[in-house]
């Protein structure tokens, strides 16, 4: 009985210093992140487009997306010519990316609904119909060649 009180009261500063280590997630706790956000958080994984990748209707996605999105996105999805888009922590992915291939259609549009909290990417429910959301999801899924698409305009002055 002794023993065993001495060995955990030893144990405990331990765990505590363990616990408050304030260092960048290692590979391993970045790809529990990912995984707890491709599983748990992000809802909408059974959700099935409706809206079919007509040539009209990924464009009608281009078009909102090239509207608003790119300011953090690029016109492209893939971050070209926002000079933000690496030093923003968590950084702005590639949409092209695999890991962003991965979700369903439906956890991307949950994705667009509700953002992603804690980080930059706002909740946009509100702001487009339902529609208008399945078309961005689209164009997602058919985004252009990297910097095909050049740099948003707002940023265009600024690029070097
Ligand atoms: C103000 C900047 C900003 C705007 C505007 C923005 N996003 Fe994002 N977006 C982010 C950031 C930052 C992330 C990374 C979030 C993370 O990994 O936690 C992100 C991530 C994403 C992801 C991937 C999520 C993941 O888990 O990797 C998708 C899909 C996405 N955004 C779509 C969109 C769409 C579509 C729009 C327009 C309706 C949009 N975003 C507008 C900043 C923005």
């Amino acid at each position: 009985m002794k023993i065993k009180t001495t060995s955990s009261l030893l144990l405990f500063p331990t765990l505590l210093l363990a616990g408050c280590r304030a260092t960048t997630p290692s590979p391993t706790e970045t790809k529990a992140i990912d995984w707890t956000k491709h599983h748990l958080t992000i809802g909408g994984k059974k959700d099935i487009n409706p809206e079919k990748p007509t040539a009209d209707n990924i464009a009608d996605g281009k078009d909102l997306f090239t509207s608003y999105c790119m300011v953090c996105h690029g016109l492209d999805g893939q971050n070209t010519g926002v000079p933000f888009a690496t030093v923003v922590s968590p950084p702005i992915p590639s949409l092209a990316s695999a890991d962003v291939q991965a979700y369903t259609d439906g956890q991307l549009k949950w994705i667009i609904e509700n953002g992603i909290s804690p980080s930059g990417m706002p909740p946009s429910k509100g702001d487009f119909s339902t529609r208008e959301i399945w078309h961005m999801v689209l164009y997602i899924r058919h985004l252009p060649k990297t910097g095909s698409l050049g740099t948003p305009a707002i940023y265009a002055g600024a690029a070097k």
